[in-house]
């Protein structure tokens, strides 16, 4: 259904009718929920994303959805569902998975066979979207550490949205984007669909064996994740953020990194500032600095 024949089966808000006082109250909720910053700029996309729920639901404008959205938990999880941005692909900034195939995997590697760690990888990707990012990081895993070469890995991947979780779980892509993923990997992981699923592609039982998923709320004073990683990755994600919360989230993960573990944050973000407890050593990848506290 196009759009236009949506508008002319019911009444929705015009985008541009959002008030002043509605827009900052949705901002602050938002930001407070969040720890999205919503700027004036974003004003006509919030109306966008959000007028077909408050179709949905019978409500006139805005403001009464956000009335709804204020008392109602089950509501606020499905108005973050509808305003997260969840653009996401495998392999995603490619540098990112030479850094770990041509440095770190064969570091670790050398190190686990010598007996100066265990023979154990645990990557978490803390805003995993659809999956990609997470399936990917599994690709680029058993790649290096084939099944039967005695290491145990795992792929923590979390996100805010359960709406993007259920489609990760799902672990089921349109075939298009097998563009995406490398020819040898595509072969020895992916599945192609059939009958019901023709035209779609499934990641493959040793890939889901290894990946697994939580709702996880960065902007949460404390994240309900068991031990330390290896490497974290932050992508795409604390740009959205305001700087005292990406601040907060960052020294959260740190305190989630293994000694000597990686932060892997997008090509557009930064750390910024000194005090991090964490050393750049790659473009928009850093280290626990070494006695940076837990
Ligand atoms: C643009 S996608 C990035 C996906 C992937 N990391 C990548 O780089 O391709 C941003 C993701 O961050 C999630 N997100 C936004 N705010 C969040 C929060 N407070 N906690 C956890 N995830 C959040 C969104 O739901 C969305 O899936």
């Amino acid at each position: 259904m196009s759009p236009r024949a949506a508008t002319a089966r019911s009444p929705a808000p015009a985008p541009a009718g959002v008030s002043d006082g509605e827009f900052a109250r949705f901002q602050a909720l938002v930001h407070r929920e969040a720890g999205i910053w919503l700027s004036p700029a974003k004003k006509a996309l919030l109306c966008g994303r959000l007028a077909r729920r408050v179709r949905e639901l019978g409500l006139g404008t805005l403001g009464s959805y956000a009335e709804v959205v204020e008392r109602d938990l089950a509501e606020r999880v499905h108005m973050l569902d509808c305003i997260t941005t969840n653009e996401t692909h495998f392999f995603r900034e490619p540098r990112h998975f030479e850094i770990l195939d041509q440095h770190l995997f064969p570091a670790w590697r050398a190190e686990g066979e010598a007996g100066r760690r265990p023979r154990r990888v645990r990557l978490w990707s803390a805003a995993c979207s659809t999956g990609e990012e997470p399936y990917s990081l599994a690709m680029a895993l058993l790649r290096a550490f084939p099944p039967g070469s005695g290491w145990e890995l795992e792929v923590l991947a979390t996100d805010l949205s359960t709406r993007v979780l259920e489609r990760a779980r799902q672990a089921t892509w349109p075939i298009a984007k097998q563009s995406e993923i490398p020819l040898a990997d595509l072969r020895a992981f992916m599945l192609r669909g059939t009958g019901s699923q023709e035209g779609r592609m499934k990641a493959g039982p040793e890939l889901r064996e290894l990946v697994r998923f939580s709702r996880l709320n960065l902007n949460d004073a404390i994240y309900p994740v068991a031990g330390s990683f290896d490497a974290i990755f932050c992508r795409n994600v604390l740009i959205y953020f305001d700087a005292p919360t990406k601040a907060a989230v960052v020294e959260r993960l740190r305190g989630h990194l293994s000694p000597g573990g990686y932060l892997f944050l997008g090509h557009a973000e930064s750390l910024g500032g000194r005090g991090t407890g964490l050393v750049p050593v790659f473009p928009t990848v850093y280290a626990r600095a070494p006695g940076g506290g837990s």
